[in-house]
Order: C-alpha cells, then structure tokens, then sequence
C-alpha cells in the first residue's frame, strides 16, 4: 500500500527514482553527490536525488544572473500575473504536492494540505502587492524640490528551508522575491529535496510556458557546503534562511562579514498563559493543536503551558485526558493526528531532554516512549516542570510540553519571557485587563502575541518572526516585501536656483 501510494505520487508529480536536485535555466546532471529521501513513518526509501557541487552553483548563480537583469525590467504587476499562475498550478497540483509533504516529512495530510495552501495563499498575497509597491513622497525643506524615495529589486535572494515546513517557507519569500524583482535560489533541507524538486518543476513550467526568465532556480545539497557558499557569495545580496538559533548565528556572521543583508527565522521556545478567567474548553484545543500539532516540529510549536494554580489540576488531568485520545499512526490515514518525527536524531533529542527534566526533578505525566513500530514515532508528553529548569531554556523540536504553574500575571509574564528565543506566545483570558497587560510595552516580548489563540498557525497577511535569538526577521506579509528591495532615496529640482538643505550658504 505504501509503495504503491509512493509510486503513484513520485509518478504524477514526475519525479524519477533518481532526481536531479539542481536546476539553472534547466535541469542538469549534477556533480556533487546523492542522498537518499526516505519516509520517516516506515523508513523506506522514496528517491534518491543527485546534489550540487561548487560547479552546480556557479552555473546556478550564473544563469539566475542572467534571468534577473531581464525580469527586473519586466514592470511588476506583469512578474505578479506571473506568480498568479504560480498559485494558480499550486491550486492545480495541491493534493499530490500535499502528499509528497507527508512522505516526505511525515506530516498529516490536513496539515500538509494547509502548508500548500499557505504557499497559494502568499501567491495570491504577492499578486495585488505587485500594484502597491509603493515609495513615499515627502516635502522638500527647498522651493521647486521634490523628495521621494523608490524602490527597486534587490538582486539575487538565496532561500534557505528546514525540513518542517518544507515547501510554505520558500513560497514566502519567492512569491513576494519574485513580484519584488528578484531572482531566487533555494536551498532545501537535505531531509525533504523531493518535495522541493516537486515545486521547482510546478514554477518552472510557469516560468517556460510565459517565455519568462528563469528566476527560479535549485540547488539541493547534502551537508551545508551550499549554504556556506551563498553566506559568503557577494552575488547575494539577501539570504534568507530557516532553522536552528546555532544555523543562524553561523550564517549571519558569514553574511555580515561582507555586508550582505540576512532575514532570519530561527528558533522558538513558545508559551502560553492560561489565566483563571480562561475559556478552558477553548484553550484545551488551542493547547493541544499547538503542542502536538506537527508531532511538536513547527518553530511556532507550544513548549511551555504557564497555567493559573488554581485551575491547573483540573486543566491538566483534561489535558492528560485529550493526550490520551490522541491517534499516533500514518500520516497519510485522515484518522491519525499525529505522525512520526523526522529521523532518529530527533527521537533521541525527546528522549534526552526526557531524561535531564526527570533529572532536574520534573515530573512526567505522560508520553515519551517509542511506539513498537516502523517509523520515528513518539507518544507526546506533557512535563509538570518548576521555573528556572535547565532544559526550559531549550527548544526541543518534538511533542514536549513544560507545564509551569504561577500566581501572579506579572510572574508568568517574567517567566514568559525569561527564554533566549521570541518567536509566538499567547495568553488565554476573558480579563481584559490582563490581555491588554499581555500586549503591553511590559508584556510578551515576542514577535507574534495573541490573545485566545494558540502560538502556531499564523495566516500569510501578518509579518511572520521574532525577537531575540529568532533572529529579528520578517517574511510573509504587511510590509515584509520590503527587505527583498533596495530604497532610493530622490531629490529632484526642478527650478533653476540652488538652494542647499539646513540653508548653508555656499557661493563664489
Ligand atoms: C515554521 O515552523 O517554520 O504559524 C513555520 C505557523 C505556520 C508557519 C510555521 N504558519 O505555525
């Protein structure tokens, strides 16, 4: 049934056993090396795909080169009629990219579908930013002076992704890249080059059909050569990447060396506040999406519960209850809600920071075994956990959730954010004295706060990221758009004396 199920969507989404992972202006026969994709719900191997060597990205660069001095004169409602159609063959291509996803990454399939749509959502975003673009006019201090500023493209943008969201994050950035101007080279997750080959094919086609440039290009590699190559390359003048605080510092340093600029969406070490006044049905779900969810791989995944003690009891043994009901099994069976983690590294770093919270003398609800199966999968757990533990500070990309019971607003307010990482928080009250605290100069520090929600799921209109070590970026939507242009500031005479700004006199 698997390999059947495989088969069928390697087939139409035309991916043979042995896919290149590097397209220029075509698809070429790469030099690097080959790794092999497997499934993370029963390990069996998918494809194998062939990966870049430093001359693969030299042809890469070239060639994208080449297509962005062409695309960025093409004016930019016609690059978004272009994107249109991207989002266009997303909608057409949506289940089987959807279940390439949950091969791939062992998402579940409603949750793969909604990565997808998140891709056709920015599409369609990018289309009308491509009309408002827009550079403000100021008034000039100078008689018959116009002062304005203009945006133009920015050049080439190197895109790096993480495996847990393996095709939304790139659609963020290329889509609005793209209708910026900008040419776009991505470097996928060695763990998920499949459903990335999927996409490239999907916007290439595009691209071909409209006799476009080819402004969208691959490079699939298999340690993280690539990445270092676009860190240091002076031909990017934007790398956007994804992943771990430690990726980050790495990368940006490499990046600042030559002044390039960076857009960094990095770790999260989310929590949520749960106040006496709560809707608890409401924050049970919002609680359990947002820790299980994903089997607990999103950056916006919920990691600390901060709970009022005195509903805390009665709030967890439901919570313990739901976790109960969970279905852990295939992630492409619409019954399970829970699917395996990407590989065994990940199995292992649940099961350490397991071990150092008992150590430290957390108390585990529930979870944390291995299931007796094929695959990579855990029981979720929940952790009843005192301020100040060690392993709190850390993001563990699993189904781990740290419960921290508190007394006051201003103390879970303190311990909220006395994490390194900023990414999503979120408070659940029907006070609006403390949901306003919460959204206060003095309350979450987070780029992303909500109020009866959870801290994952975001929609594509807000800007997406975070403070502190989540590396300050913003991709998606509000004016997101404008780290992947270069401003220009313009001031224009049209009169025929020479006033001088601050009325400096500077005559012969
Ligand atoms: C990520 O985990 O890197 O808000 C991105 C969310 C999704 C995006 C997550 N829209 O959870």
């Amino acid at each position: 049934m698997f390999s059947e199920l495989a088969r069928h969507i390697l087939e139409k989404l035309q991916i043979d056993e042995q896919a290149s992972g590097v397209y220029a202006d075509r698809w070429i026969e790469p030099t690097g090396g080959r790794i092999l994709s497997i499934c993370p719900a029963n390990e069996q191997p998918l494809a194998h795909v062939l990966t870049a060597s430093r001359e693969d990205y030299e042809l890469v660069i070239e060639s994208s080169l080449t297509a962005q001095a062409q695309w960025r004169t093409i004016p930019a409602p016609r690059r978004g009629e272009i994107v249109r159609q991207i989002g266009w063959a997303l909608r057409q291509h949506k289940s089987d990219l959807a279940m390439l996803v949950t091969l791939e990454t062992g998402k579940i399939v409603t949750e793969a579908e909604g990565e997808v749509q998140e891709m056709i959502d920015i599409c369609d975003y990018a289309v009308g930013l491509s009309r408002q673009l827009y550079g403000l006019t100021m008034p000039s201090e100078r008689p018959a002076h116009r002062l304005f500023e203009q945006w133009h493209p920015l050049g080439l943008v190197g895109v790096i992704t993480a495996f847990n969201f393996p095709v939304a994050v790139w659609a963020w950035n290329a889509a609005i890249a793209l209708v910026c101007g900008d040419a776009v080279i991505w470097k996928p997750s060695p763990r998920t080059p499949l459903t990335a080959i999927a996409v490239q094919r999907i916007v290439a086609d595009v691209l071909r059909q409209n006799q476009m440039p080819a402004v969208a290009a691959l490079c699939v590699d298999e340690t993280k050569e690539v990445g270092q190559w676009m860190a240091d390359d002076r031909r990017l003048p934007l790398i956007s990447a994804t992943g771990s605080c430690t990726m980050g510092r790495h990368l940006s340093e490499a990046v600042a060396r030559r002044l390039g600029r960076s857009l960094l969406e990095l770790g999260g070490n989310n929590a949520v506040i749960v106040t006496a006044s709560a809707n608890q049905p409401l924050a049970l779900r919002a609680v359990l999406f947002a820790a299980v969810g994903t089997a607990g791989q999103r950056c916006t995944t919920l990691r600390r519960l901060i709970i009022h003690e005195t509903i805390a009891d009665e709030f967890l043994a439901r919570l313990v209850a739901a976790y109960d009901r969970i279905r852990i099994g295939d992630p492409w069976d619409r019954q399970n809600l829970l699917g395996p983690l990407i590989n065994q590294g990940a199995v292992d770093a649940m099961q350490k920071a397991l071990q150092l919270a008992a150590r430290d003398g957390a108390k585990i609800r529930c979870g944390g075994t291995r299931l007796d199966r094929s695959g990579f999968f855990v029981r979720p757990a929940i952790v009843e956990a005192t301020p100040g533990l060690p392993v709190l500070r850390e993001e563990t990309f699993a189904p781990i959730l740290y419960v921290l019971r508190y007394d006051s607003l201003d103390e879970a307010i303190a311990w909220h954010n006395d994490v390194d990482q900023g990414l999503s928080s979120a408070i659940f009250s029907d006070r609006f004295a403390d949901v306003e605290h919460f959204l206060s100069v003095n309350g979450s520090d987070c780029g992303i706060a909500n109020v009866n929600i959870g801290t994952s799921g975001a929609e594509i209109g807000g800007a997406f990221g975070g403070e502190k070590d989540t590396g300050g970026g913003r991709e998606a939507g509000s004016d997101s758009w404008k780290a992947y242009m270069r401003r220009q500031t313009c001031t224009l005479n049209y009169g025929d004396s020479l006033p001088l700004a601050q009325g400096v006199e500077f005559d012969l």
